[in-house]
């Protein structure tokens, strides 16, 4: 890849130095930052499968900060836990830890990225502060269009307020890249004209940073609107000028397609998220297998989901996601209470005597018959099950939520940040 860029510049490039502990997005195609499908078992699939490097998903400051680094022995997993905030009604001592961020510090050694949602310097460095001895880099998000988001001034916020998000991205070059030895990166959206992208992108390679990641939508774009790739060339020029990376984001699919992608628009590398959402096997060079039959990337899947002891509601959202709509277990998957009744609906027979382990270790009723299983339905439930049939009404959806240990405050907002809502016990 260099050697190409060496070409077609013909003279050595300018290139910010990557510290010691990070790593060069160049040549990279990678795994994009998914809240609820980037969580742990996804990226590592997508690292079995050739990910270069894996974006975990968007984690508010406020969140991580107040958070407890733990090892945890059984699943071999770095975990930072935390009381939920909102506990109103039960006393504290009787409200579960939650995992707010966790890792598997063997199998993403040198390979993850955390990406945070910030809009304040100061607290976007004490966030930071508390994974950057394991990750090897940290991602600011200025492209969320959520609501959850942008009314905190973070995500795509952010683009219209380039001071602060410059202000931020210095504090972390200035406060995290000198202690931890890691980069600082920006993913960001296209603005509507080329001149006002190119005068962001301009004053954001100016900050210190390695990487820069351009989602080829505008902020009022939906997903389903092809990406744009008109300003994709400019883009790429204004951080190689600089010596920085730059990453494309937007439809891109295959692995193949990507290193197309990345020669016709003079990128470093490229992102992908809702097509290894849908089969993270789309990382794999067609001349290494290329995209696999589901079956088998939902068997690989699962064993990573139970090897980490994921959460079962997460774990059925992203099933949801790897079964195809036109097959009958995609119906069925959505009835299933425990990691057991998964394993046997879709005949991995092999896996029931770990699926039931950790069934019993995620307090789940394997077999769905006592008391508890009514429980765990609800919040099942409420964490995503994907036909119509399984899926909660107001009510259950609430009930699920507070049995969570989420309080009322937060499950009556619509449109809560995920981090408020996907807290896992432990
Ligand atoms: C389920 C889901 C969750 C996402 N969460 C994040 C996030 O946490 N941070 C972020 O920067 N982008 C997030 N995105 C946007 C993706 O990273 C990516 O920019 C977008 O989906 C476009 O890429 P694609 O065309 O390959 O899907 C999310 C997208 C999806 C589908």
């Amino acid at each position: 890849m260099l050697r190409f860029i060496r070409g077609i510049m013909g003279s050595e490039l300018k290139k910010v130095p990557i510290p010691r502990n990070g790593v060069d997005y160049r040549g990279k195609i990678v795994l994009a930052p998914m809240v609820r499908s980037g969580e742990l078992p996804s990226r590592l699939t997508a690292l079995h499968y050739g990910a270069d490097l894996v974006w975990g998903p968007e984690t508010v400051d406020r969140s991580m900060i107040g958070t407890t680094r733990r090892i945890n022995p059984d699943t071999k997993t770095i975990d930072w836990t935390r009381k939920p905030s909102q506990g109103a009604k039960t006393p504290p001592t009787e409200i579960k830890d939650s995992i707010i961020y966790r890792i598997h510090p063997e199998k993403e050694r040198g390979r993850l990225i955390f990406q945070i949602g910030t809009s304040n310097p100061d607290l976007a460095v004490q966030a930071a502060r508390l994974v950057a001895a394991d990750v090897a880099g940290i991602d600011v998000n200025a492209g969320c269009p959520k609501f959850f988001s942008t009314h905190g001034g973070m995500g795509a916020a952010l683009l219209r307020t380039p001071d602060k998000l410059c202000s931020i991205l210095e504090a972390l070059v200035r406060n995290i890249t000198p202690e931890f030895e890691i980069g600082i990166s920006v993913k960001i959206r296209i603005l509507e004209t080329a001149e006002e992208t190119e005068a962001l992108v301009r004053k954001l390679v100016a900050t210190g940073i390695t990487g820069l990641t351009v989602h080829c939508r505008t902020t009022p774009m939906r997903p389903r609107e092809r990406a744009i790739r008109d300003q994709l060339r400019m883009v790429a020029n204004v951080c190689r000028e600089a010596g920085v990376a730059c990453l494309m984001n937007g439809d891109v699919e295959t692995r193949d397609q990507a290193l197309e992608l990345v020669r016709e628009y003079g990128v470093d590398g490229a992102m992908i998220a809702t097509q290894a959402e849908k089969n993270p096997s789309c990382f794999q060079a067609k001349a290494n297998g290329g995209i696999l039959p589901w079956d088998e990337v939902v068997e690989r899947y699962i064993s990573y989901a139970m090897e980490v002891e994921n959460k079962f509601g997460n774990t059925k959202i992203l099933l949801c996601q790897l079964i195809p709509g036109k097959q009958s277990a995609s119906r069925t998957i959505g009835s299933c209470k425990s990691y057991t009744q998964v394993c046997g609906m879709l005949g991995f027979n092999h896996l029931m005597e770990r699926a039931r382990e950790v069934d019993f270790s995620l307090d789940i009723d394997p077999d769905n018959l006592g008391k508890k299983s009514k429980k765990d339905n609800s919040s099942a439930l409420a964490a995503g099950g994907c036909t119509p049939a399984s899926r909660p009404n107001k009510s259950q959806a609430k009930k699920g939520l507070s049995e969570r240990g989420v309080t009322a405050q937060t499950t009556a907002k619509t449109d809560a940040h995920p981090n408020e809502v996907m807290t896992v016990p432990v």
